[in-house]
């Protein structure tokens, strides 16, 4: 089963992301986490992207599109994979269809969050994150027990960078620019479900297995 989720900054593509991989077997693919990564570790491509990322850029698509098509045909995903954080320009969206349509992958469904303007800065002013096992946590809806501590892992959490409030306003402007016509294209091709995300995350979670007929 291949799932691509779309959705603005906060939308809670990671959080659905989680569920849906353990739900249905098959691998969570974010390109968000996997630059993460790469800039952490201070890689050629971690070095580059940084400089983007910090500021809400969408990386260029000469590092993404090659990075992310690597990811997709790994082993893992062989037996399917939740794509969250690409396509997120027109150009990835074409250049992941004519990856798809030469790797026969013509079966897919494409999750739609949507999701209020209020909600996502909430969100995202609120979510700190473990520095050890990266579990997502929210100050108010998720919160730890023990504040800034990973409940998992035991080690210390913290705030993402892109996370502060200047930040998150350019990271919307980018996806009203870049991403909003990622998901106009999909409508288009009769691809997209449209899921209300505004509400609790079982909620979500809930409607989404529905749609793909996997609830009961
Ligand atoms: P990326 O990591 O993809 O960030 P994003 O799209 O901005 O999305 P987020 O991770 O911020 O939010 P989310 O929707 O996953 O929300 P989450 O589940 O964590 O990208 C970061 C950067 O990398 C980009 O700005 C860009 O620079 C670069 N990049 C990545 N992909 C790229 C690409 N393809 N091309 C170019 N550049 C790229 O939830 C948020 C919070 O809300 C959490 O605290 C959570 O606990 C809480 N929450 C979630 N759902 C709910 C709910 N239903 N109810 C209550 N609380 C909830």
């Amino acid at each position: 089963m291949i799932i691509i989720l779309l959705g603005p900054p906060g939308a809670g593509k990671g959080t659905q992301a989680k569920i849906l991989c353990q739900r249905l077997k098959i691998v969570h693919i974010s390109t968000g986490d996997i630059l993460r990564e790469a800039i952490k570790s201070n890689t050629a491509l971690g070095q580059e992207a940084a400089k983007y990322v910090e500021r809400g850029e969408l990386v260029p698509d000469s590092l993404v599109t090659k990075m992310a098509q690597e990811r997709l045909t790994c082993d893992d995903a062989k037996e399917g994979f939740i794509l969250d954080g690409f396509p997120r320009n027109l150009s990835q969206a074409e250049s992941l269809d004519e990856f798809f349509n030469s790797n026969g992958l013509l079966d897919y469904s494409v999750i739609y969050l949507e999701t209020s303007e209020t909600t996502i800065i909430k969100r995202l002013t609120g979510r700190r994150i473990c520095k050890n096992c990266q579990a997502v946590y929210h100050l108010i809806n998720v919160p730890s027990r023990k504040e800034g501590i990973c409940d998992t892992c035991g080690s210390e959490l913290y705030q993402r960078p892109d996370d502060s409030e200047s930040t998150i306003k350019n990271r919307l402007q980018v996806y009203e620019r870049m991403t909003a016509p990622v998901v106009a294209y999909y409508s288009h091709k009769g691809k997209l479900l449209h899921i209300s995300a505004d509400n609790e995350a079982e909620k979500v979670i809930e409607a989404i297995l529905k749609f793909l007929g996997k609830d009961s």
